[in-house]
């Protein structure tokens, strides 16, 4: 499935890129916002237990370094930052190892454990994605004394955004609630989630952001944790997640078609078909 995911993932931005004229083709820098499918280290850096940063996470990464990210190897903004002829991996903007001049072709502000909701971070104290995009607002500060405004702005606005989101409010908030504890049923929480997730496109929008690339969730009923704890099930996939991860998408979907409509200059291109 991972691999699956980074093929998606490379179609889309090539997908980007031939929608984009000639002469700004080039994406000066990949910047990147959400979970533990896209964390390249910054929860090694904050009071939280979700951690990846000892083996067997990262036995196929470059020295074999567990870095912070929840697989054997890369993941898949490494590939594309690769792919796009940046960096091959991509900075967790949270590690002392790295600075603005790094962070300047590409940097992660995802949290492993986030989602949409804030109720999801408080879980397992990660970073809520408010808190993203205040780092983010920081790296442009950052990245405008470092290169002036003028150059800053460009890499801003020309860069690629990928989001990569959702399945833990539904993983490690909803579905962890007694059913009596949830105020929501599926459908109102699935749109409560569009909403946010809405406003981020519409905050980082305002903040300069124009080409994004939504990843839809994953049918993550298939996922090995879910397959092995969920007893009842006997090791096949949850039917019924990978139901609400297909209509979460069909959702998202008809909302990233709005946002292209309502927010001029903006290119959100989403990758809902997987489930
Ligand atoms: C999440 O928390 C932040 C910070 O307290 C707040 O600004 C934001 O409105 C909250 N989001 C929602 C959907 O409640």
């Amino acid at each position: 499935m991972q691999r699956n995911r980074v093929l998606a993932f490379l179609l889309l931005a090539a997908q980007l890129l031939v929608q984009i004229p000639e002469s700004c083709a080039k994406v000066p820098a990949l910047i990147v916002f959400g979970d533990s499918t896209v964390d390249s280290g910054n929860n090694n850096q904050i009071s939280t237990v979700l951690k990846s940063n000892f083996q067997p996470y990262g036995r196929d990464y470059f020295d074999g370094k567990a870095t912070g990210r929840f697989s054997n190897g890369r993941i898949a903004p490494d590939f594309i930052s690769e792919g796009l002829g940046l960096k091959n991996a991509v900075p967790a903007y949270l590690d002392p190892a790295y600075n603005i001049a790094d962070f300047a072709t590409g940097v992660c502000f995802a949290s492993a454990g986030t989602g949409l909701d804030n109720a999801t971070s408080a879980v397992l104290s990660v970073m809520p994605l408010w808190k993203e995009v205040e780092y983010y607002k920081e790296y442009q500060t950052r990245l405008r004394s470092y290169l002036g405004e003028e150059k800053a702005n460009e890499i801003i606005s020309e860069a690629l955004y990928l989001i990569s989101i959702g399945t833990n409010d539904f993983l490690e908030n909803y579905y962890l609630l007694p059913r009596k504890l949830r105020k929501y049923s599926v459908n109102e929480y699935q749109n409560f989630l569009i909403g946010i997730a809405a406003d981020f496109v519409t905050d980082i929008y305002k903040l300069g952001a124009r080409k994004m690339s939504w990843s839809g969730l994953s049918p993550f009923g298939c996922l090995p944790l879910e397959r092995t704890t969920q007893l009842f099930y006997g090791s096949k996939c949850i039917e019924e997640y990978n139901i609400v991860a297909r209509d979460f998408n069909t959702k998202m979907e008809v909302k990233v078609y709005q946002l292209n409509r309502e927010l001029d200059g903006i290119i959100v291109a989403g990758v809902f078909k997987s489930v």
